[in-house]
């Protein structure tokens, strides 16, 4: 591949190639074994989107398959002809198969299995995973691939993010549990936040602050481009990626944990958030509630509908909050085009401040549930 298509397409493949640390997974796997042993027994766990050979999700769920109490693991990967970045070289494990065809490696996806031990060394592990090429390319949206969600009951994986709207849609209509990678805007999502505002999907254990350390491929990696970057012990580029967070619908403590609040009257007076003691609580002119710009403002005492920054569902608790919507949905923009003759960007809440209004970030509105902890 000529020098400059080779970096277009690594230009292209950024957002779709990046892998998840195996110390990851296992911090937020174990958040939910923690609330529910039994999380993942006797289930089929599928992880599509995957490299199996290297992949640590198979990894980490393929050495922990007897702690788990798994039935049946399955992973698949994708026909490196299909990627939109083609530099690949197939593995020792894969050439020295007997399996191996030179005809099938870079246009068939692969599928991984592990049910039993093969060797017969007495654990189901890593070493007994079983494997072929499949039929297609390992195209999620494939027949097969669609035919293996099926079977299975948690789909587990870091997506690409490039077709990460439609990967949820595939996930939600086929009614499985899921642990997924995604980013933080995807919140908002029409695919999405309906599930979120019904309690039928929520962001992961891990805390949204800080992104997420992410393998980076050699090749697609810039060292120009990217400055802050280091070397694990395995030699493997880690770059932290912004806005990493988990989306799931299998149970976790920490959502259940309420907010420690102040009152409304003890926040105007004490809050650390100097604006909002002197300014108080403002209403938004195009829609009916109060603005509460930082989540440790919330008033505990409060009954209205609240609007707060987005990254207040990182300390969200169903039994203490019910979410109404967010400002996308919300916002009366007849209000501020009659006002101000325009509507510059989408819907959003405004303020009025020194006789001018305010285009405020994205909101999520919430009211404090009738019976709060
Ligand atoms: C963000 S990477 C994550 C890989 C792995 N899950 C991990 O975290 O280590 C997403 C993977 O999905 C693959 N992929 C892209 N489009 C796909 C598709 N339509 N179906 C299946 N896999 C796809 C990419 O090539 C890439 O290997």
């Amino acid at each position: 591949m000529a020098k400059n298509s080779n970096l277009g397409a690594a230009k292209a493949a950024k957002n779709d190639e990046f892998y998840t640390q195996y110390a990851d997974i296992q911090k937020e796997v174990n958040a939910y074994l923690e609330y529910n042993p039994d999380t993942f027994r006797d289930k089929t766990v599928l992880l599509p989107c995957d490299d199996p050979e290297w992949s640590n999700f198979t990894r980490f769920f393929a050495q922990n398959f007897e702690r788990l109490g798994l039935k049946r693991l399955i992973s698949t990967s994708y026909a490196v002809e299909s990627k939109k970045y083609k530099n690949y070289q197939p593995t020792l494990f894969e050439t020295e198969s007997p399996l191996f065809d030179i005809d099938k490696t870079r246009v068939k996806g692969k599928i991984f299995e592990l049910t039993r031990d093969t060797n017969g060394n007495g654990r189901i592990d890593i070493d007994d995973l079983e494997w072929h090429y499949l039929e297609n390319d390992g195209d999620f949206r494939s027949q097969e691939v669609c035919k293996l969600r099926d079977e299975s009951d948690i789909i587990v994986t870091n997506p690409p993010f490039s077709l990460f709207r439609e990967f949820m849609a595939w996930v939600i209509e086929a009614k499985k549990k899921f642990l997924i990678l995604g980013n933080f805007n995807a919140i908002t999502y029409k695919e999405v936040f309906p599930y979120i505002k019904d309690n039928m999907i929520w962001t992961g254990n891990k805390r949204f602050g800080g992104g997420m350390d992410m393998i980076m491929p050699k090749d697609i990696f810039d060292p120009n481009k990217i400055k802050k970057y280091y070397l694990d012990e395995h030699g493997n580029i880690i770059q932290n990626i912004m806005g990493v967070i988990w989306f799931t619908n299998l149970e976790h403590g920490r959502r259940h944990e309420p907010l420690q609040l102040m009152s409304m009257q003890d926040n105007l007076r004490y809050s650390k958030h100097r604006d909002l003691r002197e300014r108080g609580y403002v209403h938004y002119v195009n829609y009916n509630a109060i603005d509460v710009p930082y989540f440790d403002a919330v008033p505990g005492d409060y009954e209205g509908p609240m609007g707060v920054p987005v990254t207040f569902l990182d300390k969200y608790c169903p039994e203490q909050f019910e979410i109404i919507g967010h400002s996308l949905q919300l916002a009366d923009m007849s209000v501020i085009k009659k006002a101000l003759g325009k509507t510059g960007g989408g819907p959003r809440f405004y303020i009025e401040e020194d006789g001018k209004l305010i285009r405020l970030y994205e909101r999520l509105v919430i009211r404090k549930k009738q019976q709060t902890i």
